[in-house]
């Protein structure tokens, strides 16, 4: 057994990380959470769509873990810039990775680098500010853009470039991003599946949501209902729940719908993927789709497998959004396949397949970039119940050394500007501050030299 306190590093402060912390603490560790950036939260700052600013208040529980006095924040530290995996293992008993899963998926058809065409992960990323992505520039003057993807990122881009001007102005959008939103010339967007509305990943309330835009109709194709018998027949089985059942509900209501005459359009349209970006003077011109029909593979899915029936959808912006994956971090095996880091569990296994002392991953690069907020909950719980058995086989990683001042000297030299909760709370009270009068919940800084200059201000 180890002796007590046992120390860990928890590196990415989204909500994976958060509840590990907050399990760690709890079991009597102390707990330093690492982040690349010097504000907290991850892709609840980062991802969680500006106008949805309820589901960003899990942030609150978060800042409770914070206030545990063993508990310390260490923001601007990048794992594998700054420092070194193995700089982490020589002062800590366990380190956990809950770096997420920051990069896009590509669909590896032609046109794809266009101008015109891009990432749902580099455009989510600017419009919520995210300091890597501030000075990228996106091309929004086209009539009409398809979002390739059936996720419910696919409807939070779609939505965001359908929103009214008056629904935008009360968000934290990114301020660069503001004005290219409000001005866009998108009247018409089409989400596109490559299955049917039956296998759509979206869920019912960001679906129902569509519904309610100020300036949009939504529009579904009732030809696109008409399901297939594989697909009728799953709804009607028990594999099926009321939830997928009521998606497909939704979709018919929407279909026999009367249009109002909206000024703008979001149309689902299903069964089509596309093959190539067409273009026109080096920009995207339009998009190239086949239909498809749904076929059970020998794993018993139901895969989309093309007729050969194609169209030509005209359209000046795609946008991919077709999932995330993982960024490896040096000298962290690495499963390139599923884009995650190599672990049962949430044990990291070694090349030999055994797990490699007093390493762990949680959240989306233990297990792949899907499920919500609260399904790292669980995930967190499932890793630290590993942790503990660990520490009490006393198979935790027994070379660290330093104890938890020793930590902060060592740090205070490599990355002197590191950025301690104090310094993100003067970060959090200047955004909040710049939002109020505006009536926004916040205006976000995206230069990481202006956070570090209000952190300096207050000594943070
Ligand atoms: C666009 C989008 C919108 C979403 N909206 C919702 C929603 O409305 N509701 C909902 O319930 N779920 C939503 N989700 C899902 C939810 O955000 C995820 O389930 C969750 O954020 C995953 O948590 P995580 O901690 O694994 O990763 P992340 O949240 O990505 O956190 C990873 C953290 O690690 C840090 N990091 C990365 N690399 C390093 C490094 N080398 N060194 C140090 N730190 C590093 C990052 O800066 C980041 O802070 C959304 C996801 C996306 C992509
Ligand atoms: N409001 C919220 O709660 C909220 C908001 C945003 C995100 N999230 C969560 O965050 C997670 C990630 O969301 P996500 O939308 O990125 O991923 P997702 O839910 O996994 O959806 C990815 C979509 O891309 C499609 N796709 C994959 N490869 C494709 C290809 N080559 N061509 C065409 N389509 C392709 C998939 O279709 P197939 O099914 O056919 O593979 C699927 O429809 C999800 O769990 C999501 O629920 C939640």
């Amino acid at each position: 057994m180890t002796a007590s306190p046992t120390r860990a590093a928890v590196v990415g402060a989204g909500p994976a990380g958060f509840y590990t912390a907050a399990d760690l603490l709890k079991a009597g560790w102390e707990v330093d959470l690492y982040d690349a950036l010097p504000t907290p939260f991850g892709l609840v700052r980062f991802g969680v769509a500006p106008d949805h600013p309820k589901i960003k208040t899990v942030t609150r529980m978060y800042e409770k873990t914070a206030k545990h006095e063993a508990f310390r924040f260490m923001g601007g530290v990048c794992l594998g810039t700054d420092i070194t995996r193995e700089e982490l293992l020589g002062h800590y008993h366990a380190v956990v990775y809950a770096v997420g899963s920051a990069d896009d998926r590509r669909l590896g058809i032609p046109g794809e680098d266009l101008a015109g065409c891009y990432a749902a992960t580099e455009f989510v990323a600017w419009y919520n500010g995210h300091p890597d992505y501030a000075d990228h520039e996106f091309d929004l003057s086209a009539e009409r853009a398809v979002v390739v993807g059936n996720g419910n990122v696919a409807l939070d881009v779609a939505r965001m470039l359908v929103l009214d001007p008056d629904e935008l102005a009360v968000t934290d959008t990114a301020d660069h991003a503001m004005r290219p939103l409000m001005e866009a010339g998108v009247r018409e967007v089409v989400v596109l599946g490559r299955r049917g509305p039956v296998q759509a990943a979206f869920t019912n309330p960001e679906l129902l949501e569509l519904g309610e835009l100020v300036r949009a109709d939504v529009i579904v194709h009732p030809e696109d209902l008409e399901l297939d018998d594989a697909s009728a027949a799953w709804l009607d089985s028990d594999e099926a729940d009321a939830a997928d059942r009521r998606r497909v509900e939704i979709l018919r209501e929407y279909a026999a719908r009367e249009p109002r005459g909206a000024s703008h359009r979001l149309e689902l349209r299903f069964l089509r993927s596309p093959v190539e970006i067409l273009e026109e003077d080096g920009r995207v011109r339009g998009l190239r789709v086949v239909h498809n029909r749904l076929e059970v593979d020998a794993g018993g899915r139901l895969r989309a497998v093309p007729t050969g029936e194609e169209d030509v959808i005209e359209c000046g912006l795609v946008l991919r959004s077709i999932g995330y994956t993982g960024r490896t971090l040096p000298g962290v095996p690495f499963d390139e396949r599923r884009g995650t880091i190599r672990n049962e569990g949430g044990r990291v296994l070694g090349e030999d397949g055994a797990p490699l002392p007093g390493e762990y991953a949680v959240g989306w690069i233990k297990r792949g970039p899907s499920g919500v907020i609260g399904t790292n909950k669980k995930d967190a719980a499932d890793t630290v119940a590993r942790m503990l058995e660990d520490a009490e086989a006393g198979a935790l990683y027994t070379l660290a050394d330093a104890d938890r001042d020793a930590v902060e000297a060592w740090l205070r030299e490599r990355v002197p500007d590191h950025v301690t909760w104090e310094g993100w709370r003067a970060i959090d009270e200047h955004e909040l501050g710049l939002g109020e009068p505006h009536g926004r919940p916040r205006v976000k800084l995206v230069r990481v030299a202006e956070m570090l200059e209000i952190v300096g201000r207050r000594g943070g």
